[in-house]
């Protein structure tokens, strides 16, 4: 069966830019109705890739808040009247080291990429159940799965997002919900940057990232892949 035969419906955070926004092109390309979590819905005026096809709504979501979680939860069903497909893809960097960098910084770097998908995924869950194929991708991080560098702060939040990945596995999985931990290295987006950086061309790229993600989604509740690490350059544990 494919996702137009379905009717499946996805929701995606961060959809208004970088990987977030491949996702929501490739999944819209695949028949998906999409429920884009953006913080400006009205600013959100860029819709190349998610012409005709499936329906697409741009709602709002803003990670910093508690509330929002539920109120996009709400407003997707509402809309579509089901939920299939949670991606959790909004997220930010900060440089917090073990020397450097605040209170406030790493408080963020939590509340954005930890706290706000636990409450997505919280709220979502019963719909995903229903679902009997429920989907949750994590983006979360290499930096989720070694210390290549100084910057604890987002490497914590990283490593659990791939535990709240886990976490998901363990209590939805009799009820079909499967869910994977994604971990790119460096993608070619506004994010990716710094001193250690690749050159932008040896970056990998969005739009194949999200086809690798949009192929793990489609595939059935026996073949689950549960961690999908994605290099560009070369690892020598990973
Ligand atoms: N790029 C990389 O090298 C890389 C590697 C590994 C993992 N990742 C992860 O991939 C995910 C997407 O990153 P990206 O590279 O696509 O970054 P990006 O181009 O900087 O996009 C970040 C997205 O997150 C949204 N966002 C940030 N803070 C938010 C908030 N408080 N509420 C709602 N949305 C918020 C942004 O919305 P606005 O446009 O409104 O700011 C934007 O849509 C992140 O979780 C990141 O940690 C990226």
């Amino acid at each position: 069966m494919t996702s137009q035969d379905m009717g499946r419906v996805a929701m995606i955070s961060g959809a208004n830019r970088g990987i977030g926004n491949a996702v929501a092109r490739r999944l819209h390309r695949e028949g998906y109705r999409l429920s884009l979590g953006v913080r400006r819905p009205a600013a959100f005026t860029d819709r190349s890739g998610l012409e005709g096809g499936g329906e697409v709504a741009a709602i709002a979501y803003e990670a910093a808040e508690v509330a929002s979680a539920t109120r996009w939860v709400d407003e997707t069903m509402a809309r579509f009247g089901r939920i299939d497909v949670l991606v959790n893809n909004a997220g930010i960097h900060r440089n917090v080291t073990l020397e450097s960098g605040g209170e406030d910084e790493l408080d963020e770097l939590l509340a954005i990429n930890v706290k706000a998908p636990f409450r997505l995924i919280r709220a979502a869950l019963p719909h995903l159940k229903a679902s009997g194929a429920g989907r949750v991708v994590n983006v979360a991080s290499m930096s989720g799965k070694r210390a290549r560098n100084l910057a604890v702060g987002y490497q914590m939040s990283k490593a659990a997002m791939v535990m709240l990945t886990h976490a998901v596995r363990r209590i939805g999985w009799e009820s079909g919900v499967r869910a994977v931990a994604v971990c790119p290295g460096y993608v070619r987006t506004d994010m990716a940057g710094g001193p250690t950086a690749p050159p932008r061309d040896q970056m990998t790229d969005p739009d194949e990232l999200a086809g690798l993600i949009a192929t793990v989604v489609g595939l059935s509740n026996t073949a689950s892949v549960a961690e999908l690490l994605v290099n560009c350059q070369y690892e020598h544990m990973l």
